[in-house]
């Protein structure tokens, strides 16, 4: 594996992470969802609502030569917003960011990490060992309900 910082956000990333986000939206996680479900979530990640996040949760960017190329974020006992560029996907990203939010959570006392996964993102999951606890339909596309106890 290769080192790669991965460090909290600040305000100054949230236009990088809006991008980030939408893009993958449109073409990681348009082949499991219609456009109208894509759309929906794409409105959810606006600047303002990133910018929000970044205030509320502890969100994290990895970084490879001063370009963000993968986020996720971590609040009230639960994994959320996980994103790797398309174009940097299958490389160990997503893993990596994982192990250093389960790190994150675990240091704050936490011995079961929540999630709530794409179906895009299903199976990385129980790659990690997160378990199937439930399907959810949604108008802005179905999820599974996630989780894993942490060691
Ligand atoms: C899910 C996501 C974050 C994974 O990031 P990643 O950097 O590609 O993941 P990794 O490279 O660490 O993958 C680790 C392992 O998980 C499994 N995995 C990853 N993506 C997978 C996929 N699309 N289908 C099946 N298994 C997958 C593989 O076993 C992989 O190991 P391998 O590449 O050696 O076979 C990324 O695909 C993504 O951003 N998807 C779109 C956004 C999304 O749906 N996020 C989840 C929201 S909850």
């Amino acid at each position: 594996m290769f080192a790669i910082p991965i460090r909290p956000a600040d305000q100054t990333d949230a236009e990088a992470i809006t991008m980030l986000i939408r893009r993958t939206l449109r073409v990681s996680n348009a082949a499991d969802y219609s456009v109208t479900e894509i759309n929906r979530v794409y409105a959810g990640f606006s600047l303002e609502r990133v910018l929000a996040r970044i205030r509320n949760q502890d969100v994290f960017v990895a970084e490879i030569d001063g370009e963000i190329v993968g986020t996720g974020a971590y609040a009230r006992g639960q994994l959320w917003a996980l994103f790797v560029s398309p174009e940097r996907q299958r490389l160990g990203l997503g893993t990596l960011l994982v192990d250093h939010i389960e790190d994150f959570a675990r240091q704050r006392g936490l011995e079961k990490l929540e999630l709530s996964a794409s179906l895009t993102g299903v199976e990385f999951y129980e790659r990690l060992g997160y378990q199937r606890l439930g399907y959810f339909p949604h108008p802005s596309g179905a999820t599974y309900a996630m989780a894993k106890a942490l060691a």
